[in-house]
């Protein structure tokens, strides 16, 4: 469905993006995982049609991203790191607005703006001024814009940042909920993120790809064995020795220590390998459990694996 080609971007003689070659299947959510700078941004503008590339080609859909701006255009729907939002509108009157310059036929508006509000959740909002509504409300107000003509692409540029935890959340469930009907690529230079909404990851570092898996596989990849942290109320040194023993257990290090409990790192083959023994073990010797998780890679650490700096 979206297809770029040996794409390179010059700013002067900076090169923002670098030979980046990726595909998207229909119904897809890919994410672009990278840090600020690493291109990200360029990447989308050069895909919609915002800009053109210095080198190499793009097509969504089929349609040449230079040749045919205007049949790309059609299908996309973007929303941009700053969408642009007339806050003096009402959510509905802006989404109208927002139709008329989509050329979406005037008979169709109404429904549209319905069905754009019912999916990026504005049902209840879509009186409101824009200007009044909250920063993962007016997110979401950039969302259905970018819905409003069902176009089969959806990009979607760092479509959670500004947003407190919950509204974080709700915009994941969201974007999730756009993959299957829409072929969608979220950029974000979060891991977890990605990983919470991405069916498949492309990790770009200036300008160029470093990775590209599932999120599960990269992790894998990248993590090798997996690492749990345990926090456990008991004698540190003892608490050590005795998970170290445990069969499945690779290694186990001591992380904090505050004046009642100890949290360790253990690696293992995973979770499950670990459970039963490590509860018994804490049982028998009469320690307590208060938190078990995995341990969750950092960006820093994935790009420290990959670009082996
Ligand atoms: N219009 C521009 N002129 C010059 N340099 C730019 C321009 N836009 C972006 N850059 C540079 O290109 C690089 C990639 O930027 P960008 O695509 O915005 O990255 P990201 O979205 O991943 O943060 C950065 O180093 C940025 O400073
Ligand atoms: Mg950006």
């Amino acid at each position: 469905m979206i297809e770029a080609k040996n794409i390179t971007k010059r700013y002067g003689d900076k090169e923002a993006v670098k030979d980046l070659s990726f595909r998207v299947e229909r119904g897809e959510v890919l994410g672009l995982l990278g840090p600020n700078g690493a291109g990200k941004t360029t990447m989308m503008r050069i895909l919609t049609c915002y800009m053109p590339a210095s080198s190499g080609s793009a097509s969504i859909a089929g349609f040449d991203v230079f040749e045919q701006p205007l049949e790309v255009k059609k299908r996309i729907g973007y929303l941009p790191e700053i969408p642009p939002l007339y806050k003096e509108l009402t959510v509905e009157g802006y989404l109208k607005f927002v139709c008329g310059i989509k050329d979406v036929p005037a008979k169709s508006t109404l429904k549209q703006v319905d069905a754009a509000c019912a999916k990026a959740g504005l049902t209840d909002v879509r009186k409101r001024l824009v200007g009044n509504l909250s920063k993962g409300f007016r997110q979401r107000v950039g969302v259905a814009q970018a819905l409003i003509h069902e176009p089969e692409v959806l990009i979607l540029d760092e479509p959670t940042i500004g947003l407190d935890p919950r509204q974080i959340i709700e915009m994941r469930g969201l974007i999730k909920g756009l993959g299957g009907e829409h072929t969608v690529i979220i950029s974000s230079h979060i891991l977890q993120e990605v990983s919470a909404t991405c069916g498949r990851v492309v990790i770009i570092n200036e300008g160029q790809k470093v990775a590209e898996d599932t999120p599960a596989e990269l992790a894998r990849h990248v993590a090798g064995d997996q690492r749990m942290l345990a926090r456990i109320k008991g004698p540190a040194g003892k608490v050590q020795k005795k998970l170290g023993a445990i069969k499945g257990v690779n290694g186990v290090e001591l992380m904090e220590q505050d004046e009642k409990t100890v949290v360790f790192s253990i690696n293992c083959s995973g979770v499950e390998v670990i459970a039963d023994q490590l509860v018994s073990t804490l049982k028998a010797n009469k320690w307590s459990l208060y938190e078990l998780k995995p341990a969750s890679l950092s960006l820093e650490d994935v790009f420290l694996k990959l670009t082996g700096k």
